[in-house]
């Protein structure tokens, strides 16, 4: 029972209910009511007060949220209302061999991790840019998976495909419904007009801890309709763009990969048919301009033609170069 998990934790960081009335900011009342039972389903708000007096992260922190949303879906059931399921974490997964940047990932991490950024009156947001296939999607994600458990609320990837050949950019209108379902908002409770739909969005999002990748924005006006109106939430973007009109937004350039990094993300692409000729691989990132996703077609190309080295590979081509 969710009741004696409260005690339970309590007690291991010898608190009285008093005390853990003070450092949740929640009723002496309220506690004693919830460890006995009486209260059947704690608002969500409360359960996070709690996990947070207790110091819980990770997946203590994960069992005791469930066991506090559990009890409220058992008092939905005995009403018959089935409570709209919610995708928390629709991050996609790491990229597999993520190769270099450490400078740019600490500069972000220590910003993040900040103490003043904890105290900032609204909700940091970060803009990724760099030319098309440089890996802003790639470092974007990596980042928003190391900082994932400083957002308990969820981690929300939002896809606007400013620049996805043969695919429909996503407006802002589009983007926030599919956010407000995700959420759990009925399809019959979301409201049509962008001022509306983006005033809903920013109540959900109000007083919760979530982070929010909104990726591929054409521009500021992409992206703007979607951000937070209250401290709490991370909002990295990545764009082809420099977002410098956005307001309070500070702003990452990725650039091509180092000589060392390129060959790094080509053996980790190719797999066992790498070995060999380092001079060659040199070579195919060089002509690959360091770029990421070039590099990553180009070691595709080997599993296309199984009898190819990679020095038939360089040699082809620079052939197809000259
Ligand atoms: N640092 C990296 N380590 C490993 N793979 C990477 C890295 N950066 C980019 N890639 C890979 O290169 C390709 C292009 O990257 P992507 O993030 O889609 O570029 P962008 O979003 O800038 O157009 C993807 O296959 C991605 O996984
Ligand atoms: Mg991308």
């Amino acid at each position: 029972m969710f009741g004696h998990l409260v005690t339970r934790h309590r007690r291991r960081l010898s608190l009285t209910q008093q005390e853990l009335a003070e450092i949740t900011g929640l009723s002496e009342r309220s506690i004693r009511r919830l460890e006995s039972g009486d209260v059947q389903a704690p608002r969500p708000a409360s359960v996070r007060l709690l996990a947070d007096a207790f110091e819980l992260s990770g997946s203590d922190r994960d069992t005791f949220i469930g066991a506090a949303g559990a009890l409220d879906q058992a008092t939905d059931a005995s009403t018959g209302l089935e409570p709209p399921p919610r995708a928390e974490r629709t991050l996609p997964a790491d990229v597999a061999g993520f190769v270099g940047r450490h400078r740019e990932l600490r500069d972000l991490l220590d910003a993040v991790r900040a103490p003043s950024a904890q105290a900032l009156p609204t909700s940091p947001i970060y803009a990724i840019d760099g030319m098309a296939g440089v890996g802003k999607t790639a470092f974007a994600v990596h980042l928003a998976h190391r900082l994932a458990g400083r957002f308990p609320d969820g981690q929300r990837f939002v896809e606007l495909r400013a620049h996805a050949p043969g695919r429909p950019v996503v407006d802002p209108a589009t983007a926030l419904a599919t956010l407000l379902q995700a959420d759990g908002v009925a399809a019959a409770a979301i409201p049509t007009g962008l001022d509306a739909l983006a005033g809903l969005w920013r109540e959900r999002l109000a007083g919760r801890r979530m982070l929010l990748l909104l990726d591929d924005a054409a521009d500021p006006d992409h992206v703007a309709p979607l951000l937070p109106g209250t401290p709490g939430c991370l909002v990295l973007i990545t764009s082809r763009r420099r977002l410098v009109t956005l307001p309070g937004v500070a702003l990452l350039s990725l650039d091509t990969l180092p000589p060392e990094d390129a060959a790094r993300l080509f053996v980790h692409r190719a797999g066992r048919r790498a070995g060999g000729d380092p001079a060659a691989i040199a070579r195919i990132t060089e002509l690959c301009s360091h770029l990421p996703l070039a590099i990553a077609l180009t070691a595709a190309r080997l599993h296309l033609h199984p009898a190819w080295s990679v020095t038939d590979l360089a040699d082809d081509l620079s052939e197809a170069r000259d």
